[in-house]
């Protein structure tokens, strides 16, 4: 019998974690399946453990359960406490490990797949709900010049800034006029909806790099934005969620897969 992994979350049907982590598995030469899992949206306790109670090992979680998972976990890694959420869980026993590999997988993609070092650089992270909260500890520790965090509701950002107990400047949108960032980050939800947010002009720097969290057929609204705006290199999120793919099978598996070539094939694929 193979071992078994699932992506749970709400919805789901349009994931794309089954294709890589089958990808990893056939590179890995490991005997796995992984299944996508629709939890009702009040039943991901009941869902998951009914996944373990038919021999699941582990589990992605994905939204909007990454906070649930979070409190369901009875060990949880730094990161994942930091995020106060989770995406990977681990059944060991009779304990649950929670962990995020959302930064690690930003960090990767940035680092390893787009060649951009964060150290001395200025960075302008978007958004102050789970996603941007993810990450926001992972890019500190790349000792960036300068992180600052931009939220419609600046309050937000304020309280999230508050709340991770760190000095880090949080403002709204309107107070980046007349300032540059040599990256800058969109973790909100605004392109779901084919929305921008409202940024002003002249905040990429010469050969900044624009990166979105999301991503889809097309180019997303921020991403066109910044390409109208010079931005020098314009990525998406698919990057990311192989690379946080990659973070999670090393957690189950102990081995880490060779991310590049999965990514090229799922980018032909979305092409
Ligand atoms: P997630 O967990 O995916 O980050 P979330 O907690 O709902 O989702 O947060 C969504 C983020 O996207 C928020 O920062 C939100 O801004 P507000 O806090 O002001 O609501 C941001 N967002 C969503 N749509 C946006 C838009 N059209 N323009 C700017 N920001 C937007």
């Amino acid at each position: 019998m193979p071992d078994r992994y699932a992506v749970i979350g709400n919805p789901v049907a349009h994931s794309k974690s089954p294709q890589i982590h089958a990808a990893f598995a056939r590179q890995t030469g490991h005997d796995l399946t992984y299944e996508r899992l629709l939890a009702p949206m009040d039943g991901f306790v009941a869902t998951l453990e009914a996944f373990h109670a038919r021999g699941g090992l582990g589990l992605n979680v994905t939204l909007p359960f990454k906070g649930q998972a979070f409190a369901y976990a009875t060990r949880l890694s730094e990161r994942a406490r930091a995020a106060q959420a989770a995406n990977t869980l681990k059944f060991e026993g009779q304990s649950i490990f929670g962990d995020n590999t959302d930064g690690a997988g930003l960090l990767s993609d940035l680092g390893r797949n787009l060649g951009c070092a964060l150290s001395g650089r200025r960075v302008l992270l978007l958004g102050a709900g789970g996603a941007a909260r993810g990450v926001i500890m992972p890019l500190l520790e790349q000792q960036p010049a300068r992180l600052v965090l931009a939220n419609r509701t600046p309050g937000k950002a304020q309280d999230l800034v508050q709340d991770l107990g760190i000095a880090l400047e949080a403002v709204a949108y309107a107070a980046l006029a007349g300032r540059q960032f040599d990256l800058v980050i969109n973790a909100t939800s605004a392109s779901l909806t084919g929305a921008l947010p409202p940024l002003p002009a002249g905040v990429f720097a010469q050969g900044a790099l624009a990166y979105d969290m999301m991503y889809g057929k097309g180019e997303t609204p921020f991403l066109a934005f910044a390409r109208s705006e010079g931005a020098a290199t314009c990525a998406d999120g698919l990057g990311m969620l192989v690379e946080q793919a990659a973070e999670s099978f090393f957690i189950w598996r102990g081995v880490r897969p060779d991310t590049a070539p999965v990514l090229q094939s799922l980018r032909q694929a979305t092409a």
